[in-house]
């Protein structure tokens, strides 16, 4: 039976020009760069400049990703934008972004889900397109988290970086079977019983502030692997697909341990895990697209291949979703 699928047609990058390492960090609050590393996986991460906002970023990031399918701004009819730091509390930074692309038509809007955001996103798009109310998605996280980061607090301004990274969606008919290139599924959970072990201490209502990023690290990490496992295999349970099905893993970069241990969990070869935290330390919203745009960089992603997201982030929130490129 036909079935209308959600197609990667296109994948754009951006990330700012200064690299702030674990060094320059260790003459700011008491670290190094062997702790970091150890921990963490994580090597160096990208800072915005002055006046590179989370929609300058995804702009720029969006641009590359129209570019990359071959269509132009005006083939777009639908923008949803993942970010936990927008340009302003209000209007959406996806709104700014269709404004700077010279998009006048469909419908643009933010979506909050924390690191979870780009998963959110592409299934929010995905069900927009296979709703059949529009034709082409661009899926944008970006982020600019050195803006709330208490940088005196060493337990979180070590981990955290911005950048931005897009996919283009495009609706087309599919066979209906896990053949199909497209979206083949997505699964997203939450629990708001975990607000206070990641949250941002400040908001427009609760505080009338920005506030700054908190973090129970361990704690984060005591539930991380437990529910990505669970709902990874949840989309093998509904795509009858398994970890030797998969040609690449591409996690949310918060920590390599994390990754490891969730691939490890899952028997997930390890040479079809894209890891990019070394460089890019947790961007948020923007990790796992800018891991994708990493590995086709690299051709590590051809048509056809099997690729599993799955994120974890503040909230809880977290989901998985496979997509065949
Ligand atoms: O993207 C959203 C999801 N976020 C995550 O997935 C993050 C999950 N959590 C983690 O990745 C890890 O928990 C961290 C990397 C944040 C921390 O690693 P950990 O192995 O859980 O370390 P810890 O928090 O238990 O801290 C161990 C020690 C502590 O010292 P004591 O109490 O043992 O004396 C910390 O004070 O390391 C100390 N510490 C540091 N030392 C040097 C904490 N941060 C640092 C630092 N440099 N930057």
């Amino acid at each position: 039976m036909s079935m209308r699928r959600s197609v990667v047609v296109g994948c754009g990058h951006f990330l700012p020009e200064t690299i702030l390492t674990n060094a320059e960090l260790a003459k700011r609050v008491d670290t190094s760069d062997e702790w970091i590393v150890e921990r963490t996986g994580i090597r160096e991460r990208r800072i915005a400049g002055e006046g590179e906002t989370t929609s300058v970023l995804a702009t720029k990031a969006a641009q590359a990703a129209i570019a990359d399918a071959g269509l132009v701004p005006d083939d777009i009819d639908l923008i949803v934008l993942a970010t936990a730091t927008p340009d302003y509390t209000f209007p959406s930074t996806a709104t700014q972004v269709q404004a700077a692309l010279g998009i006048r038509h469909g419908a643009a809007f933010d979506l909050q889900a924390v690191c979870s955001g780009f998963v959110y996103a592409l299934a929010t798009a995905d069900n927009f397109l296979r709703a059949g109310s529009h034709k082409r998605a661009l899926v944008i996280g970006a982020e600019t988290f050195s803006r709330i980061l208490d940088w005196t607090d060493r337990t979180t301004c070590v981990l955290f970086g911005d950048g931005a990274g897009a996919l283009v969606l495009e609706a087309r008919e599919g066979e209906g079977t896990i053949a199909d290139r497209g979206v083949l599924s997505s699964h997203l959970r939450s629990d708001g019983r975990h607000f206070d072990k990641l949250y941002v201490d400040g908001g427009p209502s609760a505080t009338m502030t920005t506030g700054h990023l908190r973090m129970e690290g361990k704690e984060v990490f005591r539930h991380a692997v437990t529910n990505l496992a669970d709902i990874i295999e949840e989309a093998f349970r509904a795509t009858g697909l398994n970890a030797d099905d998969i040609d690449l893993f591409v996690p949310h970069q918060a920590n390599r341990r994390i990754i490891e241990a969730t691939a490890r969990k899952l028997n997930i070869d390890p040479g079809k895990v894209v890891v990019t935290v070394e460089k890019h330390g947790n961007t948020s919203a923007a990790s796992i697209p800018l891991a994708i745009a990493s590995a086709y960089g690299e051709g590590r992603i051809k048509q056809g291949d099997l690729v599993l997201l799955e994120a974890m982030g503040g909230g809880f929130t977290w989901g998985s979703a496979l997509i065949r490129w």
